[in-house]
């Protein structure tokens, strides 16, 4: 198990084009690998390899169980991912770990499709979904591109520190932070 350090907004890395995969070697099955363990040591919904300093167009996500006695849901890998069709628009609240202690609220398609490679380079279409799911596709998709979910506000004041600065007696930090010139 290996978890790779995840690089913040900050890093120029972040805001880069990710190159498509060429071909699909031990390497990349390592990288695949590192992504899904960095995803759920941190509990993340999705992860991307930019995110882990990787340029590469592949993206892991692992939606989260709905009830603890569920067994865990497949980590889903998608090479090469490319949204093929979107419909409508909903807002939803949003955060990334590459923004840790942030959440926004965001505008979302209603349903997306998505087409790819499976970690074994077989063709995989993921077809009309909704929800939680649609939401981390587009999300993951945007990492490859070098957007970021602050890039989607509904508007710039919904963008909120989180959890709340009490539930976790951050003030201080906060203040501290503040203090040497923003965060
Ligand atoms: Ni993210």
């Amino acid at each position: 198990m290996s978890l790779l350090p995840i690089l913040l907004a900050d890093n120029p890395i972040i805001r880069q084009k990710s190159k498509r995969i060429k071909g699909i070697d031990n390497q990349l099955q390592k990288l695949i690998e590192d992504m899904i363990d960095t995803m759920d040591g941190n509990h993340g919904v999705g992860l991307a390899a930019p995110q882990v300093g990787a340029l590469r167009r592949v993206i892991v996500i692992r939606l989260p169980k709905e009830n603890e006695s569920e067994e865990e849901n497949d980590p889903i890998v998608l090479i090469n991912p490319e949204v093929v069709k979107k419909d409508g628009e909903r807002n939803v609240e949003e955060g990334c770990l590459s923004i840790p202690g942030w959440r926004g609220e965001v505008t979302r398609s209603f349903t997306v499709t998505v087409k790819g490679l499976n970690r074994d380079g077989k063709p995989l279409r993921i077809n009309k979904v909704t929800g939680l799911l649609a939401q981390a596709l587009e999300h993951e998709i945007d990492h490859l591109n070098g957007v970021l979910f602050v890039d989607h506000l509904v508007s710039p004041d919904r963008l909120w520190k989180y959890p709340k600065a009490e539930e976790e007696g951050e003030e201080e930090i906060v203040e501290v932070a503040e203090a040497k010139g923003g965060l």
